[in-house]
């Protein structure tokens, strides 16, 4: 059923002379039947399998098999949503332009994957066992909005993501976990408590450095998309994240008159 409220939906706004209230109804009917599908299910599947086999020719080196099996997300089902598109205030004469909303609150969220590996390094370093692992981070926060442009000759021809902004972040969670490595419980004990270690360190990082990050992935997704919407025109690879910009900190007399200078 929702389908065909899908097919409708485009079908009139393939039409012309459609106006902005109408593609704001047709952007929230679209949001909201993606929130419907996370609500239904219990996990979102990322990769049903995957393979890998380190070629003979590297038989020295490195040799043996990796299968990874229902790499999955679980978690968003609990998540609260909130995923809105409103008219914009900067519409004009030739565009119109929507605001878009994407926020997620995810209490708990983790992905379970099935692993079944025999590999080994410079006939040293066995890596073997057929588990589950389990990553997991809490707290999880998605704020992200846009501004999409729509111009209102040309609807599909001419869309362009603007004003990108990402606010992400997470907590730790000690729930992460690896079973049956080198098929001894003791041993996956000690590589789970690793893991949970680990992913304590990349958290610490992560908030440390949090601002910056999301910067350059907000900018990422941003070039990313229009890059998809206009395959034709050169994309600017140059970042404007205030992080990236380099500094001279110079000290001018020892009264410390500080002179700076960015690019
Ligand atoms: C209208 O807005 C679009 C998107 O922000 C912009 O590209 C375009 O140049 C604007 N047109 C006019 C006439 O201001
Ligand atoms: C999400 O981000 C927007 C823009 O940065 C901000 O105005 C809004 O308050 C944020 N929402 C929440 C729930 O934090
Ligand atoms: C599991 O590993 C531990 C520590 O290396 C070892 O003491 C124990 O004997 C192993 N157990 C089995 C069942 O192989």
């Amino acid at each position: 059923m929702k389908f065909f409220a899908l097919f409708f939906v485009f079908a009139a706004i393939s039409m012309s002379n459609v106006d902005a209230d109408f593609i704001t109804v047709a952007v929230n009917i679209i949001l909201s039947i993606v929130t419907r599908n996370m609500e239904r299910r219990e996990y979102v599947e990322l990769i049903p399998k995957y393979r890998y086999e380190f070629p003979k020719e590297i038989a020295v080196l490195a040799a043996g098999s990796l299968e990874l099996k229902n790499i999955r997300l679980y978690g968003l089902k609990e998540a609260h949503k909130v995923m809105a598109a409103k008219d914009g205030a900067k519409d004009n004469s030739t565009h119109y332009v929507e605001n878009v909303g994407i926020y997620l609150n995810v209490p708990e969220i983790f992905l379970e994957l099935e692993y079944d590996a025999d590999l080994g390094f410079v006939d040293e370093v066995p890596i073997y066992g057929t588990g589950n692992i389990r990553l997991q981070l809490s707290k999880l926060l998605l704020n992200l909005t846009t501004e999409v442009s729509i111009n209102k000759q040309q609807l599909w021809k001419d869309i362009t993501v603007e004003d990108l902004t990402l606010d992400f972040g997470f907590r730790h969670s000690s729930k992460s976990q690896i079973t049956n490595f080198w098929r001894n419980k003791t041993v996956s004990g000690i590589l789970s408590t690793t893991i949970n270690i680990l992913v304590e360190l990349f958290s610490m990082w992560f908030n440390y450095e949090k601002e910056c990050i999301n910067c350059i992935v907000g900018e990422s997704i941003q070039k990313a998309a229009n890059e998809i919407l206009h395959p034709k025109n050169e994309v600017d690879s140059r970042f404007d994240c205030e992080c990236l910009r380099v500094c001279i900190l110079g000290t001018l007399s020892k009264k410390s008159l500080t002179m700076r200078a960015c690019f």
